[in-house]
């Protein structure tokens, strides 16, 4: 595995301006100018957005979200997209925003982003409801890098299952799962995991999503011979390393057990590295 090219270091904190919000099934799909944030991205990092307007008495805190994709756009060098899923308050306030209007962003946030295979070897990259935004951003990087990219990408139904047609676009298989069978096989993803990493050969397996899902990637991998990346989308109340309020307890290269910060260490980790049995799981956010 090697590392990302070298980048701008270090997070900023911007008044983004938001240039296109549109709303694709369940999702809002947010396309941010926030300087400097794109440029120092890496697939797996995410920012911190202050939901509320700037100013306002009723902001109610930082809500953290996965970096989609960077993309060149009018005049702008490196706009970010976000997915916004509107599970509550916050993710709602965010959902409702329209051109022109502006949001503080912090990002990218994380000290660990997916590490990319040094070899074009193939990868599954596995992914749930919104919290498969980070896996679009590493599959182009993984194409640049000629690895065969096989997406397994699952929801509770089709409308809460993420751009389709743009996973074709980037993939050479996509497998579709739908709990309710509104579209592709019906039942829960990891189910069809073995057979996906069986039909690629997959060297290396990349997850997000929740942490049942990460678990069930984390030990289909195992069983196949394969790496696995996982990031966690487990809540991060500073997202910046300071509360250790996102503890993930893990099993350290020595073989000590430990524990680390989500936001600070993660949010990618290797997926035989976290003692999944000692993880609280949130309620599932996909
Ligand atoms: C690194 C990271 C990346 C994320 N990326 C995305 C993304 O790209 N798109 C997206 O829609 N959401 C993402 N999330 C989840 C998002 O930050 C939370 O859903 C956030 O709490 C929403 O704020 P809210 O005020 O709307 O809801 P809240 O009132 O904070 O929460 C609503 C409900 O969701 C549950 N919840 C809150 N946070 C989490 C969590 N992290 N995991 C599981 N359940 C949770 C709460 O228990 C509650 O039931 C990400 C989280 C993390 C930590
Ligand atoms: S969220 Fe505060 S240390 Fe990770």
């Amino acid at each position: 595995m090697s590392p990302e090219p070298t980048r701008p270091a270090g997070p900023v904190h911007v008044l983004a301006e938001v240039l296109a919000g549109k709303r694709i099934g369940a999702f809002s799909h947010l396309t941010l100018a926030a300087p400097g944030v794109g440029e120092r991205h890496r697939p797996g990092s995410f920012v911190a957005v202050s939901v509320g307007a700037p100013g306002e008495r009723t902001r109610l805190a930082r809500r953290a979200f996965w970096i989609h994709q960077v993309r060149a756009l009018g005049g702008h060098a490196a706009t970010v997209s976000l997915v916004v899923d509107p599970v509550g308050p916050g993710s709602r306030w965010l959902a409702g925003l329209s051109r022109g209007d502006r949001v503080e962003v912090t990002g990218p946030l994380g000290g660990r982003a997916f590490a990319l295979p040094k070899e074009p070897v193939p990868v599954v990259l596995v992914g749930e409801g919104a919290h498969s935004a980070p896996l679009f951003a590493l599959a182009e990087r993984l194409r640049e890098r000629d690895c065969p990219v096989h997406l397994l990408l699952g929801a509770a139904d089709e409308a809460h299952l993420l751009s389709a047609l743009e996973a074709r676009r980037i993939a050479r298989t996509v497998t579709v799962a739908t709990l309710d069978g509104s579209v592709g096989v019906k039942g829960p993803t990891a189910a069809l995991l073995p057979d996906v990493l069986r039909r690629s050969g997959a060297a290396v397996v990349y997850a997000a999503g929740p942490v049942p899902l990460l678990h069930a990637v984390a030990r289909a991998a195992e069983d196949h011979g394969a790496w696995s990346q996982v990031a966690l989308g487990v809540p991060t109340p500073c997202a910046t390393g300071l509360c250790h309020g996102c503890p993930v307890p893990v099993v350290g290269e020595d073989g000590v057990g430990r524990t680390v910060r989500a936001c600070a260490e993660g949010p990618v980790l290797r997926g035989d590295r976290v003692r999944w049995d000692d993880l609280s799981v949130p309620g599932d956010a996909s």
